[in-house]
């Protein structure tokens, strides 16, 4: 697969303009006014960044106080100036703003949520509220702009950055749902409070002799569903991706089962499936099972990040200022293969995302 990052960094090194550490990270040498276009060529910035401005947009995830701590931390070592802004594209056009330091940010590493809060914001959506977005921007100085958030929040950091304001997008949700990325902040905390709330549900589930269907987050995407069904050793994992409704095909599951001995049935429902409720009662009708019906919900949004969480969303806020003040704009963080690069935010949402089809069918086998 071709390295966007590296090319463009070569493009960078051909110019001059920085160089490598030794673990291929950027060093800036000095500072640029250079930006990148849509094929990577190298095109004249306006003007130097001086003031980095950050929020946080859409569902929150854990991790993202770590992002912003990064953010904040890496543009004052560029001896930039930082600001805050609240509540993410809502705060911005309310022009809830503030300056922030080193001590700002600290002890908020280990904290769920985003001390820059978050919202979500119709206005925005707009040309109107885009435009008024970027002269807000430029009103308060700010030149540089780090968004992180999900595909939507991804949206709008286009519009910006198509508006002239510099913008780098870090991928914040955990739904795992953006396609150029293998690692998006929060994914990891919530999959892991999911896992653990439905090896609780498992040992009342067996206790009783019960089906429970446990639903989990995801918006339209199954990854949840899909961890937490292969790490809980559900009996049923239903993906928005692969499910093909047949409700039938579980109720013969689930007597087959219990003829055979097995004294629970786990099924693990993704939210984009959705109605579990109605699912269990039928469930039960059918099977004479008894069959309760747990909705996660928003715990799976909240706690404090792991280790993974807190330590990738850290690379990655620094990555975004550090790719911001070598003169770059419009780009994505991602994680690929193993390494932290960029890609084009338009191409980054123009690209698609599926469940692996090894993983589902892995899922499937070990579920018998
Ligand atoms: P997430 O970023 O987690 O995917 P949303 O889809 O709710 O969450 O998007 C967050 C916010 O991003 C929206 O409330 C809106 O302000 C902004 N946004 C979403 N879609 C667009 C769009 N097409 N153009 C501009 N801004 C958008
Ligand atoms: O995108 C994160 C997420 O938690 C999704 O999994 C879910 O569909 C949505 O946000 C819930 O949004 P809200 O917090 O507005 O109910």
């Amino acid at each position: 697969m071709e390295k966007p990052t590296l090319k463009l960094y070569k493009n960078i090194e051909n110019n001059k303009k920085m160089d490598y550490n030794s673990r291929n990270r950027l060093k800036i040498t000095k500072n640029v006014n250079t930006c990148f276009g849509r094929e990577g060529c190298v095109e004249k910035m306006s003007k130097e960044i001086n003031t980095i401005g950050v929020l946080t947009s859409g569902g929150d995830a854990p991790g993202m106080n770590a992002a912003i701590r990064a953010v904040v931390r890496t543009a004052l070592q560029h001896g930039k100036k930082v600001k805050g802004i609240k509540k993410g594209y809502r705060g911005l056009l309310d022009e809830e703003i503030i300056d922030m330091n080193a001590r700002s940010v600290a002890d908020i590493i280990q904290k769920g949520g985003t001390v820059l809060y978050t919202a979500r914001c119709d206005e925005f959506k707009t040309a109107e509220g885009q435009k008024l977005g970027a002269e807000i921007c430029r009103k308060h100085g700010i030149d540089g702009l780090v968004v992180i958030g999900g595909d939507g929040s991804f949206m709008g950091a286009q519009k910006l950055a198509h508006l002239g304001i510099n913008t780098i997008a870090i991928p914040g949700t955990i739904d795992l749902d953006i396609a150029c990325t293998e690692y998006t902040i929060g994914f990891d905390t919530a999959v892991n409070t999911a896992m653990e709330a439905i090896d609780k549900v498992r040992d009342t589930s067996t206790s009783h002799e019960r089906c429970s269907i446990i639903e989990v987050m995801g918006r339209r995407a199954g990854y949840i569903a899909l961890w937490c069904g292969i790490a809980n050793g559900a009996e049923d994992i239903l993906l928005p991706e692969r499910y093909d409704h047949d409700e039938q095909k579980i109720i013969n599951r689930i007597i087959e089962m219990r003829k055979k001995g097995k004294t629970h049935h786990i099924i693990v429902n993704a939210e984009g499936i959705g109605h579990s409720a109605s699912m269990a009662r039928r469930i039960e009708a059918a099977t004479g099972v008894e069959t309760r019906a747990t909705i996660l919900g928003h715990m799976q949004r909240g706690g404090s990040p792991t280790c993974k969480d807190r330590m990738y969303a850290s690379i990655m806020g620094a990555y975004a200022v550090d790719i911001l003040c070598a003169g770059k704009s419009s780009r994505v963080v991602a994680y690929k293969n193993g390494e932290y690069v960029d890609y084009d935010i338009d191409e980054a949402l123009a690209m698609k995302k599926d469940i692996d089809d090894y993983q589902y069918d892995v899922s499937v086998l070990l579920s018998n």
